[in-house]
């Protein structure tokens, strides 16, 4: 099976006129099995807009993952509610918050992932997710979703064999570009979930959120991520329109 594997293409900064044409370029697609999207799509109910869009453009299955841009200006819960109710109308597009979908042999598993560490005061004050996720203080700063989403995969991956998981944050600091190593906030972007992946070895990790490309092994998995990035702003460089992932 093969899939096409993209992140963070943050629609919220393209041209209008160019938004549709970057989408139907990445989802046009002669190759993959499946599409796999890990997070900031676009903000708020935009990202459910686009989500429509795909799935009526799509004949393939569509795995995606809500990042922490999607809940910018909005509660997770409420969000979450519209990305759920949205996800019964939906063909081809699924959506995956702590959520399973089967297809040709292979379990995918997505949550966004956050954080499973305590926030300290200087997260708080360097992230705009502090200020702009309404809900995120009433839960632990974002700690307690990371812990159950971790709880989740966990769960997943002890009773299912040829899984492939996806988050927003990564699963590992072997993620983080050498230019942040030392960054007092890296905790933001990647959890130490590298003993889960060794011991319970999934076929692959997709992630998103950092904005820069990665390629590597934990033990037997492959762990990917394929960012876009601000258009207009702080585009990845490496982004390839056309990343595939062998995933058997
Ligand atoms: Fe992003």
């Amino acid at each position: 099976m093969i899939a096409k594997v993209f992140s963070d293409i943050h629609l919220e900064f393209h041209d209008r006129h160019n938004q549709m044409h970057f989408v139907d370029q990445l989802i046009n697609d002669k190759i993959a099995d499946v599409i796999v999207i890990a997070g900031d799509l676009a903000v708020g109910k935009e990202a459910i807009e686009w989500l429509k869009y795909i799935d009526k453009n799509v004949n393939i299955p569509v795995v995606y993952t809500s990042g922490n841009h999607e809940y910018y200006g909005t509660q997770k819960v409420s969000l979450d509610e519209t990305f759920h109710q949205a996800n019964k109308e939906f063909k081809n597009v699924k959506v995956l918050i702590q959520d399973t979908f089967e297809f040709m042999g292979v379990t995918f598993a997505g949550s966004t992932g956050w954080w499973d560490s305590p926030m300290s005061k200087a997260h708080l004050y360097s992230l705009n997710d502090f200020n702009r996720i309404y809900d995120i203080m009433v839960n632990g700063n974002g700690t307690m979703w990371g812990v159950s989403d971790k709880r989740f995969f966990q769960k997943v991956l002890e009773k299912s064999s040829n899984v492939v998981c996806i988050s927003h944050n990564a699963p590992s600091w072997n993620s983080i570009d050498a230019k942040y190593k030392g960054s007092d906030i890296n905790e933001c972007f990647a959890n130490h979930w590298d003993k889960m992946i060794q011991d319970n070895y999934p076929i692959a990790w997709v992630h998103g959120h950092m904005h820069d490309s990665c390629e590597y092994r934990i033990g037997k998995t492959q762990i990917v991520c394929n960012p876009y990035g601000y258009y207009g702003y702080e585009v990845n460089s490496r982004f390839n329109k056309e990343f595939y992932l062998q995933v058997l």
